[in-house]
């Protein structure tokens, strides 16, 4: 069994570790004797427990309570004379923080016990945690543009009628479609997705709807088409803007029958599937040039969800590019350690007019290239003087002067988010809310 890591800290160096039977139990045990060991044990590695052992009139409270809330994957029990109980500062600060108390003398089997129960905790708590990292990790972002964008993929995806995805390149148009999908009815079913720029204009026709034996030459056997393959799902219709028009006719047919009919055949057949369409045209203007039939635009664009540029996602730049740094640096190995300051500062001014698809091509290629420990604004191949400002929202600038002060407090304190609180004039809970909010993981 791998062993467990308990973390003692005796402040007051008043018994070290307090039970023998605590090594015995399969418990590694580290100690400190003061917050700065044990600030620095906590970076060298992750405990699940830790034992705190108080005295009355404790005179290191302060740093007991940093110490607590530093892992907030962790479980704290205290270890203390009863009298301690009776000082209100201890007692509040043994009901917010630790996860339980035993007094003086400290019966063995009843504190093996306890330190057990607080380890299944902390392991299920650390699982909690990994797996909403996890659902988060599909798509990033804690700008107010893209808290938006998550809101309206909530609301689309609860209602059955069909949506369309507007955007530039690059921006999520189709992790949005995807997110809509799962988060659907029809998450069970299949997501198909199909990019109607991408198939020649001879062949959308049976592409989409499928073809019978013998409806053409070649056609040696039944094959269905996309429509069909995601029947109880949603079908995905990429760069629905380049459907050329005569097939234009046959998808409003489709969508104001709900049935479909094979090449080669006339039996209609009932489909039940949800149609999601995206562009980075202007469909509208399409539709007054005549390059898009009204009818259809209409009957697509009963939903629309908006997928935001990343240069009007404020703070998301930096929260972006360290996560596809992690993601990349996991596939594989990299000498690079990060991005230099100024490397940072240049993506921020950057104006992504290719979106998050340049970015990943951007980290990608200077996690290859980078010669140095961290990345130079030259290895992202941004080392030009950087455009204008642009012009921000109000409410963009709040954001990001809210995130900023965040970030300083946290940095100051080295990830203490009491004494960050404390420093933002917040409460522990509001800060926690915030830092959660903006994507920002303690
Ligand atoms: N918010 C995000 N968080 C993480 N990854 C993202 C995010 N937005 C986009 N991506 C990634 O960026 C890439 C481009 O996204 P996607 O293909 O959905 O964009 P698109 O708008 O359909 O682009 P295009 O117009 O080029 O088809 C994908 O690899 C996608 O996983
Ligand atoms: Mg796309």
């Amino acid at each position: 069994m791998e062993a467990r890591r308990l973390l003692c800290f005796d402040p007051n160096r008043s018994a070290g570790v307090p039970v023998p039977e605590i090594l015995t139990a399969g418990w590694a045990v580290d100690l400190a004797t003061n917050a700065e060991e044990a600030m620095d044990l906590l970076d060298g590695g992750h405990f699940h427990v830790g034992l705190a052992l108080l005295e009355a009139r404790e005179p290191c409270l302060h740093s007991v309570e940093s110490l607590c809330n530093a892992d907030g994957r962790m479980n704290w029990i205290a270890l203390l004379p009863d009298a301690c109980l009776r000082e209100r500062g201890i007692a509040r600060l043994i009901g917010e923080s630790f996860y339980d108390y035993h007094t003086l003398p400290a019966d063995p089997r009843r504190l093996l016990a306890t330190l057990g129960h607080a380890y299944g905790m902390a392991t299920l708590k650390q699982e909690g945690l990994d797996a909403v990292e996890e659902t988060e990790e599909e798509m990033v972002g804690s700008s107010p543009a893209m808290l938006a964008l998550f809101s309206a993929i909530r609301k689309v995806a609860g209602v059955e009628a069909p949506v369309l995805i507007t955007g530039e390149s690059g921006t999520g148009k189709e992790l949005t479609a995807q997110a809509i999908h799962e988060r659907s009815g029809r998450a069970g079913g299949p997501f198909v997705a199909v990019n109607c720029g991408a198939i020649p204009a001879n062949l959308i026709q049976s592409e989409l709807f499928g073809y019978e034996k013998g409806a053409f030459t070649g056609a040696s056997q039944r094959r269905i088409g996309r429509i069909e393959a995601a029947a109880r799902g949603t079908i995905f219709l990429d760069e629905i803007g380049d459907l050329p028009l005569d097939m234009q006719v046959n998808l409003l047919r489709f969508l104001q029958e709900r049935t479909i009919e094979r090449v080669g055949s006339t039996q209609p057949l009932h489909i039940d599937v949800r149609v999601v369409a995206a562009t980075h045209v202007d469909l509208a203007r399409a539709v007054a040039e005549g390059r898009f039939r009204e009818d259809l635009y209409y009957r697509l664009h009963v939903l629309d969800v908006h997928v935001p540029a990343l240069r009007e996602r404020l703070g998301d730049v930096e929260v972006l590019a360290r996560f596809f740094f992690r993601k990349f640096a996991a596939e594989k190995r990299s000498g690079v350690e990060g991005f230099s300051a100024q490397a940072m500062r240049a993506m921020e001014g950057h104006e992504w007019p290719g979106n998050v698809r340049e970015m990943i091509n951007r980290v990608r290629r200077a996690m290859v290239m980078s010669e140095h420990r961290l990345i130079t604004p030259a290895d992202l191949g941004l080392e030009r003087r950087q455009s204008r400002r642009r012009l921000v929202s109000l409410a963009e600038a709040r954001a990001s002067a809210e995130r900023q002060a965040v970030l300083n407090a946290l940095k100051h304190s080295r990830n203490n988010v009491t004494q960050a609180a404390q420093q933002l004039g917040v409460s522990r809970i509001t800060l926690y809310r915030l830092m959660e909010k903006m994507g920002i993981q303690p």
